[in-house]
């Protein structure tokens, strides 16, 4: 009978083989560990490249998730408590407080890492599609190693959910008065813009056809660029602006533009102008970013490319509810429409500054009236899916955005779910960074206009990153460089889903 406490039964010491002749080991398997992921190896846990979590110190993910969401919260408590201060039935109140309760409750949840729930059914159509995605991703992960752009994201969702359930307060938005203060203190800026815009635009006189191209192509390329450093003016990154810094983040004069051109690190404008001059009245669309004076000047820009007859339509995407601070609702779109028209914003303005406001005000409505502006706010805008899944997640956007002739994404956070917010090397090209929608048939022309404010940088010479990244550690999120990229994509071919 064998004796297992025999010395003798100890398992063998490891036998360490020559074998000279076997041939050499190989790495990779299976794709395992190498980067890009296949597509079909891509989900929301991992993208094509390593994600970005909220416990990597190194990346803006950690000071987001651990530090400016929860201020973010805080002051957004602070506005809540000041509206409850104004109430005077008991109903509202009590059904304010209980709405702070739950904030307070999410609040707890950032600061002690809870793992992400599924979202309470409060009847929104963006509901399946954010517990289909936390119950196939993102069981029993939490904020901190859950990919940062779907827990930031998710916040913000739990955010508007502390609303959404209750009676009378479903559609308050705790970032609205931030909003409208700040655009009440650009008055510089936007009597810069609304004094030179406001008449209708007209070519020099006695123009011929070459030298109107040429004022289109000039005018063009800085519109662009004041389309774009308007997002440089976002309000989750400036907590607390002063008049000066709201001033020297929306200087539009030539000079500055100029400068400024010298940070744009990947730029398509020339290839982007090649393409849009030979547009007539054709569809652009615009996938909206910030409120305020952000989306002042992408109005500016959108009425002049109606006007010198490029598009004869416009459609601008904007969100359902309050998010990521500083993004536009339904009802940014109308404040500033309305106020521009019948509002007293800018009590320090002379007549022609406040009638050349109202004039361009009045224009931008009557656009409104006749269809050739369009608000849209689809669901899918306010989900934690990147734009990688929007012919999967939302085929009806997919075919609806594949009818444009151009659409342009503004900010920071529209580039970081077109690339899916992941560490990309920075000269990965732009059209492999948005993957589907460069390359799926009908995709149409794609453009970011995005000032750098996280760590995803892609379309950027590795060299100049390289640098930046020794002699500007900052350079990723200080707001100071952008990127403006075009993506060709497949217009024209027919759009095809699987399944
Ligand atoms: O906090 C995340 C973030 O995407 C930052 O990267 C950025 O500063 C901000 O939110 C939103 O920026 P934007 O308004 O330009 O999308
Ligand atoms: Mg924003």
């Amino acid at each position: 009978m064998a004796d297992r406490n025999h010395p003798s039964a100890k398992p063998a010491a490891r036998t360490v083989l020559n074998l000279g002749n076997l041939p050499p080991k190989k790495q990779g398997f299976g794709n395992a560990g190498q980067y890009p992921r296949t597509p079909s190896r891509v989900d929301p846990n991992n993208p094509p490249w390593p994600a970005y979590r909220g416990y990597h110190e190194y990346s803006f993910a950690h000071e987001t998730m651990g530090k400016r969401l929860p201020t973010i919260l805080g002051k957004a408590v602070d506005d809540v408590v000041k509206t409850l201060n104004e109430q005077y039935e008991e109903e509202k109140i009590v059904d304010l407080a209980e709405c702070i309760e739950r904030m307070q409750t999410l609040m707890n949840d950032l600061n002690t890492n809870a793992k992400l729930r599924p979202i309470i059914d409060d009847g929104e159509g963006d509901i399946p599609l954010w517990n289909k995605e936390i119950a196939k991703f993102f069981r029993g992960k939490d904020f901190m190693n859950a990919p940062w752009l779907f827990a930031e994201a998710y916040k913000y969702r739990r955010l508007h959910e502390c609303f959404s359930i209750s009676k009378y307060w479903k559609d308050y938005d705790v970032f609205f008065r931030q909003k409208c203060d700040t655009f009440s203190r650009s008055s510089t800026a936007v009597f810069e813009l609304s004094t030179r815009f406001a008449e209708p635009f007209v070519y020099e006189e006695g123009a011929n056809e070459d030298e109107k191209l040429k004022a289109r192509k000039l005018l063009f390329h800085e519109l662009t660029q004041v389309c774009l450093w308007g997002n440089a003016t976002d309000l989750s990154l400036l907590i607390n602006m002063t008049e000066e810094d709201i001033k020297n983040l929306q200087s539009t004069g030539g000079e500055h533009l100029a400068a400024t051109e010298k940070n744009i690190l990947g730029n398509h404008l020339d290839r982007i102008w090649k393409l849009v001059s030979t547009m007539k009245n054709g569809r652009i669309d615009f996938v909206l970013d910030n409120a305020g004076f952000e989306l002042y000047c992408d109005c500016v820009y959108a009425d002049w490319l109606v006007q010198a007859g490029i598009a004869s339509e416009i459609h601008f995407h904007g969100k359902r509810f309050a998010w990521f601070v500083s993004d536009v609702t339904r009802k940014d779109w109308d404040w500033l429409l309305n106020s521009m028209v019948y509002g007293s914003l800018f009590p320090h303005g002379t007549d022609a500054e406040l009638n050349s406001v109202k004039q361009m005000g009045l224009r931008w409505k009557e656009y409104e009236k006749k269809g050739q502006w369009v608000y849209e706010q689809h669901p899918f805008w306010c989900t934690g899916y990147t734009f990688w899944s929007i012919s999967t997640e939302a085929p009806d956007l997919f075919l609806h955005l594949a009818d444009s002739d151009l659409v342009m994404f503004k900010g920071d956070l529209n580039h970081r779910k077109l690339t899916y917010d992941c560490q990309a090397p920075s000269d990965t090209p732009f059209d492999m960074a948005i993957g589907p929608l460069a390359s799926e048939d009908g995709a149409p022309p794609v453009v970011s206009l995005r000032t750098i404010k996280s760590d995803v940088v892609v379309g950027v010479p590795g060299e100049v990153s390289q640098r930046l990244d020794n002699e500007e550690p900052g350079w990723r999120i200080s707001g100071k460089y952008a990127v403006v990229l075009l993506s060709d994509g497949l217009k024209g071919r027919p759009v095809k889903f699987d399944g």
